[in-house]
């Protein structure tokens, strides 16, 4: 129990945790380019949010969110998602006085009640964008682009995206009375899940994951078939911008989402090399969600990517993720003396942003050698007592085995040489 972690979370150990660093390096440079601010809001919340923002008919909150009370006794529950608390802030800052749109993105953990698998976790990890402020169709062909920029600049390919219009409440509104009609006879061979969702929301049995399921849902009314004027034409609009950017994607008129905010686009990207869970971002507009947490009304859009579903992908296609030298130089000392001027010259080498380390544990001189190949140093700096005596040392490239004297004054400028001619 004391040495394993909790069921369904993840230790991202050094080796790996050098592919998270390299992903979020790619989100903040490709955030800033598209004009996104960076936001971090609590891991937790107010329960209240949840059940109000993400809607109290969803998997989330009817089965996977982690609730519990405070010393205070107040009910808080770890964020499933990041849009609600988002929008929690967009208010509570008052972030709607500044000029429109606002973008921000965030990166970090979320956590569901769910029963863990291959790429299904109870703590995961989000990188997620939420724009708001415009209704415009470019912006949402712009959030899609997004996504898909991100993927593309990892090498990801063979991605599929899944776009919808799950229309205004209106359209919900026609959308759930039709579908209850041709759902109504076929109510007693539905999955006791979809029985329990058909008066409260029926969509959901559109993408239920039962085969008996989905076959009955084959010909049923779909979101699309009942949008109004306004929010076809939306669609449309959509669609010729995301052709203007050459976004590829399927119509899938039985998307309708887990969350309860969307209105109009809703879109998810899949992979199919990972198995079940092969979502691995979505997203959508939520037009309504603003207004229904307690400000004006403010069109938003937004969405979500998985991270380690994105790192089962890369990994699926063997995508290689560059990772950093960790060790320009290692110190190698042979003597007391030496000792101390290599302590000296390890903390000028690190003022100077070189990546050094060295031994602390009174390990041979072979021993600190065979340490220096093990952390992957460039170069063994080799310093003995007799050589100390004329200002000097021997630097050693780990990777050819050359070696070559050098003046201890010229050494920190050999180093950022050799780094600049890489
Ligand atoms: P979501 O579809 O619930 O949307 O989650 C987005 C992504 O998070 C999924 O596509 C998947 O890659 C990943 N994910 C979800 N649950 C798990 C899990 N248990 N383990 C591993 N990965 C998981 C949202 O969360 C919305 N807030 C997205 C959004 C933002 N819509 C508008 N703005």
């Amino acid at each position: 129990m004391l040495t394993k972690g909790p069921r369904g979370t993840n230790d991202f150990l050094p080796n790996e945790i050098e592919k998270w660093q390299f992903v979020e390096e790619i989100i903040r440079d490709l955030c800033t380019q598209y004009g996104y601010r960076e936001i971090r809001t609590p891991i937790f919340e107010h329960t209240e949010l949840f059940l109000r923002g993400v809607g109290d008919t969803t998997d989330i909150v009817e089965k996977e969110m982690y609730t519990f009370e405070d010393r205070g006794e107040r009910s808080l529950t770890l964020r499933p998602e990041g849009t609600a608390p988002t929008v929690r802030a967009f208010l509570q800052h008052k972030l709607y006085a500044d000029a429109q749109p606002i973008k921000l993105y965030y990166i970090g953990p979320m956590f569901r009640y769910d029963r863990p698998q291959a790429g299904r976790y109870r703590q995961f990890h989000q990188f997620g964008i939420e724009l708001f402020g415009t209704n415009h169709p470019s912006s949402d062909a712009e959030v899609i682009s997004v996504a898909m920029e991100f993927y593309q600049r990892l090498g990801l390919k063979g991605l599929e995206v899944k776009l919808n219009s799950v229309g205004c409440p209106q359209c919900r509104q026609d959308h759930k009375a039709q579908l209850q009609e041709y759902l109504q006879v076929k109510m007693s061979e539905l999955c006791s899940n979809c029985q329990g969702r058909f008066d409260r929301n029926p969509m959901r049995i559109l993408d239920c994951k039962s085969e008996n399921c989905s076959e009955l849902v084959a010909d049923a009314p779909t979101t699309t078939r009942c949008l109004c004027s306004q929010c076809s034409s939306h669609f449309e609009d959509v669609k010729k911008y995301l052709d203007l950017l050459e976004i590829s994607y399927t119509v899938d008129e039985k998307l309708v989402r887990g969350l309860d905010y969307y209105t109009n686009t809703a879109f998810e990207i899949v992979y199919q090399g990972i198995g079940a869970q092969s979502s691995i971002g979505g997203g959508g507009r939520y037009n309504g969600l603003v207004e229904q947490m307690g400000g004006n009304p403010v069109p938003a859009i937004g969405f979500g990517l998985g991270l380690e579903r994105l790192l089962l992908s890369l990994e699926h296609q063997n995508i290689e993720i560059p990772t950093k030298v960790t060790c320009e130089a290692y110190i190698v000392t042979l003597g007391e003396k030496a000792e101390a001027t290599g302590v000296k010259i390890l903390n000028d080498m690190r003022k100077q942003g070189i990546r050094g380390d060295k031994d602390y544990t009174g390990k041979s001189f072979k021993g600190q050698l065979k340490l220096a190949d093990k952390k992957g140093a460039k170069y063994a700096i080799i310093i003995g007592d007799n050589e100390l005596e004329k200002g000097k040392v021997t630097i050693k490239n780990m990777g050819t085995g050359d070696q070559d004297n050098i003046k201890i004054d010229n050494l920190i400028s050999f180093l950022i040489q050799a780094r600049e001619e890489e």
